[in-house]
């Protein structure tokens, strides 16, 4: 088997096969002259709002931009908004007036639900940010803006803005950055279109100035042509690992378009390492959830446990178009053996324990254990040689605890 280095991501996969495609797209640019506001950006509005399902879309400077255009348009005023999702969510909004309220999320990842008896006030309507291209939450009543960076290949419910982001890394990227709105209300589209300045008039006093630039546009039609077979080829990818990792209970629940394929490990730093040591790339989206950062948002006042847990144990495995099938075979097995699903082989469990961790170490070792578990590889437990909490563990620290299951 290869050793070849395994990117995370490689944008030049997809971008190689239709390189001449993109070279002549700039180069039609430059040569009429036309840079800003000229019929490439207007092609690509109606060519991605056909995409979406949506009558109109209009295109801004980024997904950050994207938000605070739709919040604006909509007149928003207040919107929840869940912790784990990146900073410029919550930025793109509070820039239109907006006062943003962090909520936790459930073991799914999902915004959490209210707890009975229902807070009082209500909380501010959400806006479900679409993590990973996961699609929203089964029978969740629709939203009127959704944050879509992640979910390329969505088709936002009827009335719905949807902010979407072309981040050059995002399923239909740019070659810098890009955003658009998509909404089937025509009035809501001239707003934003206002709002982006286009004209050499001032139609609106919050003009934010944001536009896509000709090339970007250009660049954007020539892939948009092949995002059907790249949305396709993520849906082989995530459908190859989801099935290598039947067993491990470590993908995340729920259909998704896998922008981005995740899965949560108790022991992430532990597997980043034996990935890297392996030529394998893995990053973290994201490493701090909003209610431990200061940002323009109100924190829910209370703790948000869920979304703590989640952004501790989330990462992300390479998924892009052209990452062949050997490749996400052999990301598959790394992840498998060092959970200890390698088959056969006994792994140890080392619990270090300071006093009073021990329901939390155990907790995170419950699921470092299950794929051993799934494939009948037994189990050890090792009490660490410092462990002040004598009263959970005896023995000798290498003695096996438990009987192996
Ligand atoms: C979930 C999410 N929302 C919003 C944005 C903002 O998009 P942009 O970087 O185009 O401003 C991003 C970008 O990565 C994102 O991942």
């Amino acid at each position: 088997m290869s050793d070849a280095p395994i990117p995370f991501c490689d944008l030049s996969r997809a971008h190689g096969p239709i390189r001449a495609d993109i070279d002549a797209a700039i180069r039609a640019c430059i040569d009429s002259s036309a840079f800003l506001r000229g019929p490439q950006t207007q092609a690509f509005e109606e060519e991605w709002a056909a995409f979406c399902g949506q009558r109109h879309a209009v295109t801004c400077n980024s997904g950050t931009d994207a938000l605070t255009l739709a919040a604006t348009a909509l007149n928003l005023r207040a919107a929840t908004v869940p912790s784990n999702t990146l900073p410029l969510t919550a930025i793109g909004l509070p820039r239109a007036g907006v006062t943003v309220t962090i909520c936790d999320v459930d073991d799914d990842g999902w915004p959490a639900p209210p707890v009975a008896p229902a807070p009082h006030p209500p909380p501010a309507p959400l806006v479900p940010v679409l993590l990973y291209g996961r699609l929203p939450r089964p029978a969740e009543p629709a939203s009127a803006l959704y944050d879509a960076a992640h979910a390329h290949g969505w088709k936002p419910p009827p009335r719905a803005l949807a902010a979407w982001s072309f981040y050059p890394t995002k399923t239909l990227g740019a070659l810098g950055d890009g955003g658009a709105v998509t909404t089937d209300d025509a009035a809501l589209a001239q707003t934003m279109r206002d709002l982006c300045g286009r004209d050499d008039q001032l139609r609106d006093r919050r003009q934010l100035t944001s536009r896509m630039d000709e090339m970007q546009a250009a660049v954007l039609r020539v892939k948009l042509r092949h995002l059907p077979e790249w949305i396709a080829m993520r849906q082989q990818i995530g459908a190859r690992y989801d099935r290598a990792f039947a067993q491990l209970g470590i993908n995340l629940r729920g259909p998704s378009l896998h922008h981005l394929y995740c899965i949560r490990v108790p022991d992430r730093e532990g597997l980043q390492r034996t990935l890297t040591a392996r030529g394998i790339g893995s990053k973290v989206h994201w490493e701090m959830p909003l209610h431990r950062q200061e940002g323009p948002w109100q924190a829910s006042g209370a703790t948000c446990p869920g979304a703590d847990a989640w952004c501790a144990s989330v990462l992300s495995l390479p998924c892009y178009p052209g990452l062949r099938e050997d490749e996400i075979d052999r990301v598959a097995a790394a992840v498998g053996e060092h959970l200890g699903g390698g088959g056969g082989r006994q792994i140890a469990v080392e619990l270090a324990l300071a006093a009073g961790q021990f329901a939390a170490e155990l907790a995170l070792a419950e699921r470092q254990i299950c794929p051993a578990r799934a494939s009948g590889t037994p189990v050890v437990w090792i009490r660490h040689r410092d462990n002040a909490d004598s009263g959970a563990l005896s023995g000798n620290p290498t003695e096996p605890i438990m009987a192996p299951c």
